[in-house]
């Protein structure tokens, strides 16, 4: 007898495939560890965290600095631990018996596998040749009574594309269906669709604290819209979902944000670095990037090429699933030595 829900009964457990390396380049992290030069602030915050209460004003806090961060009120921000959780919540706040999500294809894997968790389904509208898609289309497929939201990954993970604000905020004016922007690489790019959170009820922002500020182990992410979808998101959400621990570290880093933001600015300049550098090699092809991470296929040798850096220590995160990608691996930007080190050993690779 199975006595779990009958359709997790073929699911299999959310599984992050990557082999541990020497140079890990395979999971959009950021290549800085804000524990030293933060030292003295995060043990200064931590000592005056009341582990025994659930209650503490450093919630006010950075909800405080989050609003200025973003613009908007408090009540306009839902924290969780990670983008994911937030996911998580939403897909549970939306899910009826046949609702379903639209999502772009190939985009962030997660919102299927999430989504499948609290029993919601996902459907898709693949992405073009360029990466791209048609705002109409989008708009048609979001129309069935049990599609109930619209997700836009932006700029796009896994091909690394920024999609034209204008045709977001096309898709925004003309649904009344829910629509997720994913902005997890925002910083990256400094395009968002923050401004428009006023101006449409429909639309929702998923920030994360993992990429441009360099806390992907801290497990901190927010959503961002209106504030009556919050109540409604809100009321999935479990009592102290967010540990006083996790929002003490978020507080010290958004207050640091100068530490991050010119470190974002390195990682920008290092990306357009390495993409210039992958063009030049014979048969490889980048896809043109505007987050921390570049997309890119060497042909018919590209399966060949993952393997050689997995065995010099180089993990990238192969991307070739769907069709689109066929023969893409995705690299993570990193420091200038992991870096370098990437593409001599793709132009040894090449050489041969
Ligand atoms: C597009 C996108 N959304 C969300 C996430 C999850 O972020 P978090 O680490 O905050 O859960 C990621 C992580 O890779 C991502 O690429």
């Amino acid at each position: 007898m199975y006595r779990f829900r009958q359709d997790l009964q073929h699911k299999e457990a959310v599984k992050i495939a990557v082999s541990h390396q020497k140079v890990m380049m395979c999971l959009n992290e950021n290549p800085l560890n804000p524990y030293p030069e933060l030292k003295e602030e995060f043990h200064q915050i931590l000592a005056n965290i009341p582990l025994n209460r659930y209650f503490n004003k450093v919630t006010q806090e950075l909800k405080h600095e989050l609003t200025e961060y973003t613009g908007l009120d408090p009540n306009y921000i839902l924290m969780g631990n990670g983008a994911d959780e937030l996911l998580y919540y939403l897909f549970t706040s939306l899910n009826d018996p046949n609702s379903y999500l639209l999502s772009l294809a190939p985009s962030y894997f997660d919102y299927t596998s999430y989504s499948s968790a609290v029993g919601m389904s996902s459907r898709y509208l693949h992405l073009d040749q360029n990466f791209n898609f048609e705002e109409e289309n989008f708009l048609q497929l979001l129309q069935p009574r049990d599609c109930k939201l619209g997700v836009i990954c932006n700029p796009n993970n896994p091909t690394g594309n920024l999609f034209s604000k204008s045709k977001i905020v096309n898709i925004l004016k003309n649904t009344d269906k829910l629509v997720l922007v994913d902005e997890a690489y925002f910083e990256f790019c400094g395009v968002s669709l923050i401004d428009q959170v006023e101006k449409y009820s429909n639309l929702i922002i998923l920030r994360t604290f993992s990429k441009s500020f360099a806390a992907a182990g801290l497990r901190f992410g927010y959503l961002i819209s209106n504030p009556d979808n919050i109540k409604e998101i809100n009321k999935v959400v479990t009592a102290f979902n967010l540990s006083l621990l996790i929002q003490a570290f978020a507080l010290v880093i958004i207050r640091n944000k100068e530490i991050f933001l010119k470190n974002i600015d390195e990682i920008v300049q290092e990306r357009k670095y390495v993409f210039a550098a992958l063009k030049k090699i014979d048969k490889i092809t980048p896809i043109n990037s505007s987050t921390n991470f570049i997309t890119f296929t060497a042909g018919e040798r590209t399966r060949k090429l993952f393997e050689y850096l997995q065995n010099q220590g180089i993990a990238l995160r192969a991307v070739w699933q769907h069709p689109v990608l066929e023969n893409h691996i995705r690299v993570t930007i990193s420091n200038k030595k992991d870096n370098k080190f990437f593409l001599q050993e793709v132009k040894d690779f090449m050489k041969e």
